[in-house]
């Protein structure tokens, strides 16, 4: 049988090949002891980050914001919600992260803004058709006195997709949309004053010194004219990854554009600033036009986060993103958690259906099985990370961090907890702060014990100080995988696929062969095989069910 070898797009570029590593703000580490991580607490746990071996961090958003959607709802684009700190804060933050080496991304989020940023307040007081509201998507309602929405779409969050306003003489007025919710409109992008706006904003951080930024919701921007009525598919993951192809909110031709603009702005600084989009979007060849060479640098490879645990699935969504990402020239990127879905321990292991968006809550049974889940997230890593392309790590998975499935309601947060009455418990079992060390108040995250969201009792077996002292521990398996992918220089190059059966995901880089066993009996490697690192450690040259291994032939 003839070699099928695939090669990744070449290129120099640091975030061709970059481990990028997801801080979520507010649960990472918390300087001053409120209960919410802060920027301080960043810098302060920097170390530990350039020990695992990360090449860069995004920072999910930590702009001001009345955090009705944990910062995703910008009321100024350009500054530090106090929540987390002072811009000299962020300054102190980013030159330690570029001393150890690290670059650092920050969160865009242009889609929307808060309903307190400035804008959105002068829009409201001004009149129908004024320029003040042209910066929104304003519009009458239908209905004999316009008490009924524009059109039918439903928000993301759940109820509604548009809010009625009353005018400012006390009069029920028009609408606004908002993808998300109500307290997110969302701007209008056929504005020239908005992409006016947003190069300042990105010409703001660059000046600072940022390395690129993660582009939030870049395939909603431009929605389809007329907005046209549309009903979704019940199945489908709310942020749009199911296989509709023409949703008039996602993914819309018009985006590409403002893409381009923002290439131009990028190209005028120096080094590499990146662009990564978040775009869920039906197909990988459709997620490939967003990273064009004139577009953007990256796109999060929502479908190989979404894969499930199936051989042939996995291999098959390699291959495509190989192929899909490589024709345009774009590396791909590989993703398996996120602040917005169920961390890979325990969705890996889920045996229902849950989409984007759920979350799993005490209501749910049965559980993913906590064992099963972490041995299929260890091997589903151990492939990871050694795909050429660049691959995004959400805080709290190098530990191996389960779901946390046993929120009590009243601490919950997600507005879509809220929009749906409780019907979809949403993202807050994925943002957990992080545990540090397993005795101290609240695991180490803070000195004082407060927590935004309560941590659950098992999170003392996952904190980072217990697992830097096992060689067994999560923390070392990817400690050795990203050395190791560092030093083989595995972020670039090519792919040869190997046959080992129909139950296995097995390919070769150079002379270092990576394998899993998604299947339900033990695998044995090839004669002569000598392990190199393996998810399940005493295994010897087999692969029990759901784990996974690098070797070399003697
Ligand atoms: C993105 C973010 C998500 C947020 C939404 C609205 O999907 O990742 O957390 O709720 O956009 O900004
Ligand atoms: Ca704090």
């Amino acid at each position: 049988m003839a070699e099928i070898e695939q090669q990744s797009a070449p290129g120099s570029e640091w975030w061709r090949t970059a481990v990028i590593y997801q801080i979520y703000p507010r649960s990472f580490a918390d300087a001053n002891g409120d209960g919410i991580g802060d920027l301080p607490g960043i810098t302060s746990r920097l170390d530990a980050l350039g020990e695992l071996g990360v090449d860069a961090i995004w920072l999910s958003p930590f702009m001001p914001s009345p955090q009705k959607d944990a910062g995703y709802d910008v009321s100024d684009y350009r500054g530090v919600d106090p929540l987390f700190g002072t811009l000299d804060d962020f300054d102190t933050m980013l030159a330690a992260a570029h001393d150890r080496g690290i670059r650092v991304i920050v969160d865009l989020v242009p889609n929307h803004s808060s309903d307190q940023h400035r804008w959105f307040q002068e829009a409201l007081k001004a009149a129908p058709g004024s320029p003040e509201r042209a910066r929104y998507i304003f519009r009458d309602g239908k209905g004999a006195h316009g008490e009924l929405p524009p059109n039918n779409w439903e928000s993301v969050f759940g109820g509604g997709m548009w809010t009625r306003i009353t005018e400012p003489d006390g009069t029920p007025g028009q609408w606004y949309l908002h993808i998300f919710d109500t307290s997110q409109p969302d701007f209008d992008w056929t504005n020239e004053e908005v992409r006016e706006e947003f190069r300042g904003v990105l010409r703001f951080w660059l000046d600072r010194g940022v390395d690129g930024f993660r582009v939030d919701v870049a395939h909603g921007m431009i929605k389809k004219a007329g907005l046209p009525d549309y009903t979704p598919a019940p199945s489908g993951g709310s942020m749009g990854g199911d296989d509709v192809e023409d949703v008039p909110y996602w993914g819309q031709p018009g985006v590409h554009e403002i893409y381009r603009d923002w290439h131009r702005v990028l190209a005028a600084y120096d080094g590499d600033r990146a662009l990564c989009a978040e775009a869920w979007l039906p197909t990988l060849e459709q997620t490939a036009l967003w990273v064009r060479p004139d577009e953007m640098n990256q796109a999060f490879n929502f479908g190989y986060l979404m894969t499930p645990w199936d051989a042939e699935e996995l291999r098959d969504v390699i291959r495509e993103s190989l192929d899909a990402f490589g024709a345009v020239g774009a590396p791909s990127t590989w993703v398996l958690s996120n602040h917005d879905v169920v961390r890979h321990a325990s969705r890996l292991a889920l045996t229902i259906d849950n989409p984007q968006g759920e979350g799993i809550g005490p209501r749910d049974e049965p559980k993913p099985d906590r064992a099963l889940g972490l041995a299929r997230a260890r091997a589903a890593t151990t492939v990871m990370l050694s795909l050429p392309g660049s691959a995004y790590l959400y805080q709290g998975e190098e530990l191996g961090l389960p779901e946390a499935m046993e929120i009590p309601d009243e601490y919950r947060q997600d507005p879509t907890w809220f929009r749906t009455n409780g019907e979809r418990y949403g993202r807050d079992g994925c943002r957990v702060p992080l545990p540090w060390s397993g005795t101290a108040p609240s695991y180490g995250f803070n000195d004082t014990g407060a927590s935004w969201l309560p941590q659950p009792a098992e999170w003392a077996e996952y904190a980072r100080a217990l697992e830097e002292g096992s060689d067994a521990s999560t923390l070392s398996l990817y400690k050795t995988l990203l050395r190791l992918r560092k030093e083989r220089g595995l972020g670039s190059g090519s792919l040869v696929w190997e046959d080992l059966g129909s139950d296995a995901v097995a390919f070769r880089r150079g002379d270092l062969h990576v394998a899993a066993n998604l299947g339900t009996a033990p695998l044995a490697l090839p004669a002569g095989a000598v392990i190199v690192v393996h998810s399940a450690p005493q295994s010897g040259a087999v692969l029990p069910p759901d784990s996974a291994a690098w070797y070399t032939l003697s």
